[in-house]
């Protein structure tokens, strides 16, 4: 008999402990950026941050919540499996909301970047549950340097992913250079890069960003539910067991640290916060714009025509 015998709510997350169990059941977030369906082992985490799923302060504390309810202790069931998607159909995930690296850098922001950084870390790190991107819209900037830390990503007719970093003046710091060369090799990286290219699906799944390309939102959807249950009927130790040894794949956390050290100088360069203050003008305020639905494509346009400061 399953009795409810306490409820704790942690930031709006609802903990509810039956029989002296304590269950992982996810409501909404604080914030409402994420919604929650929880299906016995699966987890569906569908952000929604409309128009265009900008990772905001919002976006990043709901995570950073999510990321540590979901952490394993004693007596304590958590996800086996938790599956992204977005709500719009347009965007998975949008890029940082660059407001947050505009100087001066005062506390508030910092905290925030620091908020992003653990997010990544809690990803990497949480070996007992499995997380899929289910991708149908863009993925840029951060939100392609979150999903490129989870362990699979399947890709819908909307995917187009780009780390268009570089044609700011910064670089894709917060993971996602040195996750893309193992993902996709080290020349398509190079290229990716470098040029700040996109990939929509068919490409993606091509070179191996994408473990599978659906045509259809349905197909993506139906596909990707089923990988997860027949994940989750199987014991929450395998699952640790397999994610803990091949997360020796990964980066070292040294290596991901020293990313970061060189980052920050970079952000701090004069021309590189002319050029993040033109950004967003030109983006309608990071709005549902023509540059924004246009990135990277409208970003690389605008050093041509030398809209930034170089
Ligand atoms: C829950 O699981 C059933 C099969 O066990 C499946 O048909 C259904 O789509 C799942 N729902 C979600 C939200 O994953
Ligand atoms: C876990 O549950 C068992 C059985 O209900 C109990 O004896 C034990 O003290 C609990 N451990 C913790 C850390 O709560
Ligand atoms: C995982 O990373 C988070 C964020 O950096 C950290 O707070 C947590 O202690 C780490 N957990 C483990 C088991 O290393
Ligand atoms: C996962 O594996 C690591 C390494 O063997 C171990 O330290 C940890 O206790 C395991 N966690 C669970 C929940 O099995
Ligand atoms: C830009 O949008 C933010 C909210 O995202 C708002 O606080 C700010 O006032 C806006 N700035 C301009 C110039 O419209």
């Amino acid at each position: 008999m399953q009795i409810l015998t306490g409820i704790w709510f942690a930031k709006g997350l609802l903990l509810t402990s039956v029989a002296g169990q304590q269950q992982w059941q996810p409501t909404t977030s604080h914030y409402g950026k994420i919604s929650f369906q929880y299906n016995r082992s699966v987890t569906r985490a569908t952000f929604n941050n409309p128009p265009i799923n900008l990772v905001d302060a919002y976006v990043v504390s709901d995570l950073f919540d999510f990321m540590q309810s979901v952490q394993p202790a004693p007596n304590k069931t958590t996800p086996k499996v938790v599956i992204f998607d977005s709500a719009n159909p347009e965007w998975f995930l949008g890029h940082y909301d660059l407001q947050n690296i505009v100087l001066p850098f005062n506390q508030a922001k910092e905290d925030i970047f620091n908020q992003v950084i653990a997010c990544t870390r809690f990803i990497l790190n949480t070996t007992t549950t499995a997380f899929i991107a289910e991708i149908n819209g863009r993925v840029i900037g951060l939100g392609q340097e979150l999903s490129i830390h989870m362990d699979m990503r399947f890709a819908g007719p909307n995917a187009l992913a780009s780390s268009f970093e570089n044609s700011l003046g910064l670089a894709a710091a917060a993971g996602g250079q040195p996750f893309l060369g193992p993902t996709i090799g080290k020349a398509r990286a190079m290229e990716c890069l470098l040029a700040a290219k996109s990939f929509d699906g068919p490409t993606g799944e091509k070179f191996g960003l994408f473990n599978t390309y659906y045509p259809t939102a349905d197909e993506l959807r139906s596909e990707v539910s089923d990988l997860a249950q027949r994940i989750g009927l199987f014991a929450r130790h395998s699952i640790n067991d397999t994610k803990v040894t091949l997360s020796l794949l990964n980066p070292t956390i040294q290596s991901l640290d020293d990313e970061l050290a060189r980052f920050l100088p970079l952000m701090f360069l004069p021309e590189d916060q002319a050029t993040i203050v033109k950004f967003i003008e030109l983006s309608g305020n990071q709005s549902d714009s023509e540059f924004e639905l246009g990135l990277p494509e409208s970003s690389v346009q605008a050093v041509r025509d030398g809209l930034y400061v170089r």
